[in-house]
């Protein structure tokens, strides 16, 4: 039996098969490397001693991955990685960011049912939730209006995969909502390759810490949190990877659709962050204040209660550890994986 992971050597999908493959399962990986690059493949064969089988194939393109499925019919699952994912982008980019993301993923399903493969664990986001009503956030707390075409991709696949299993009771669906994925795998050879100027902080700060950028932007410092700056619930890479271990195994053993919010439940400002990163690297993070960015909220983090008491899963690892391991991974590899052997 195999696990097919799209999106798999993307950041928080080469996290995820590292795990995967140190368990022992099979992974087949498809992924067209919009957003990554192949030497992501050998890094995991060097962290873990095995290869995963892997396909370059877009999503969308239907024969393509019905080819994917009908060379592997041991297939039993899929974690459903593979998307765009910058929120400013979505809004200069909308019908890419509709197509690559819808048209994937029905062509994802489709190809899925044909094949009698029914269990699939989503890549969704605290975006789902917009502004929240409250923190931390339930999962059963009211969705938001989202702000960018990609928030909305997000929300409408959590109700598309909702409605699959409405019509046919037999699939088995699991909705993780992350929160702020960062840092990095602890060999320093996986970690997240942002193309050009980093959009969110953690790559920032890195950037900042190794000389690439003078100095971080902080986007405003007064919203309505203890020191004025966005609160956020950063989750380190490896405990969201493992996450989907555990959400796997739920999945094996139960029909319909669950949801689950994956972070910490600690919620930490853009201050808290550069004291910390400071702190666990000895390395100084120079920042100017800046106005707000446009569509940021004051705070938003996870009540994590449903996936520790279903899935038996929490966080491990601190603010210190996701700060350490970010800047290990930035050092060893100071432009990413551009121009990286393996
Ligand atoms: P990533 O861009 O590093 O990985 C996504 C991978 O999908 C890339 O390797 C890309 O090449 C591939 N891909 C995209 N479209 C494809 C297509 N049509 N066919 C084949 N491959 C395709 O992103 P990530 O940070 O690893 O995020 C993974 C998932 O988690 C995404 O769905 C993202 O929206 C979601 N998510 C990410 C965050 C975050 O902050 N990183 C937060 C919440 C949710
Ligand atoms: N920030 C800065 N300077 C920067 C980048 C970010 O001050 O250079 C601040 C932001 O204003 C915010 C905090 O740092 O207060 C975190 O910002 P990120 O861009 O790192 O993360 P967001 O919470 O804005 O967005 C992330 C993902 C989105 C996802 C959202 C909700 O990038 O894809 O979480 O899950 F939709």
């Amino acid at each position: 039996m195999s696990i097919l992971v799209t999106g798999g050597t993307g950041f928080i999908g080469s996290h995820t098969v590292v795990e995967f493959l140190e368990r022992g399962e099979d992974i087949v990986i498809v992924d067209n490397f919009c957003n990554s690059k192949p030497v992501v493949l050998d890094r995991i064969e060097r962290i873990t001693g095995r290869r995963p089988k892997f396909y370059e194939v877009d999503l969308c393109d239907a024969e393509g991955l019905e080819r994917v499925f009908a060379e592997n019919p041991e297939l039993e699952s899929c974690i459903h990685f593979a998307g765009l994912k910058a929120v400013g982008e979505s809004t200069q980019k909308p019908l890419l960011y509709y197509r690559n993301n819808f048209l994937s993923t029905l062509t994802l399903c489709e190809t899925m049912a044909r094949h009698g493969v029914k269990r699939i664990v989503f890549s969704s986001s605290a975006t789902v939730y917009g502004d929240p009503e409250r923190v931390p956030i339930r999962e059963t707390d009211r969705l938001g209006q989202t702000t960018n075409p990609y928030g909305e991709t997000k929300q409408v696949i959590e109700r598309i995969l909702s409605d699959v299993v409405k019509a046919d009771p037999a699939w088995s669906v699991s909705l993780l909502r992350y929160f702020n994925p960062v840092g990095a795998h602890k060999s320093g050879l996986i970690g997240e390759d942002p193309k050009g100027i980093p959009n969110n902080l953690f790559p920032y700060v890195t950037q900042v810490a190794e000389g690439r950028r003078p100095f971080l932007h902080v986007y405003g410092n007064d919203y309505n949190t203890h020191d004025g700056t966005g609160v956020r619930d950063y989750i380190h890479v490896v405990d969201l990877a493992r996450a989907h271990l555990k959400a796997l195994d739920r999945a094996r053993t139960v029909t319909g659709v669950e949801v689950f919010n994956i972070g910490t439940g600690v919620g930490y400002s853009v201050l808290d962050v550069v004291k910390a990163f400071e702190t666990a690297t000895g390395k100084k993070i120079p920042y100017v204040i800046d106005p707000r960015r446009p569509g940021d909220i004051d705070a938003c983090y996870a009540d994590p209660a449903k996936a520790l008491s279903i899935l038996g899963w929490q966080a491990e690892y601190d603010l210190t550890d996701m700060c350490r391991d970010a800047n290990r991974w930035q050092s060893m590899n100071p432009n990413g994986y551009d121009g990286a052997d393996a």
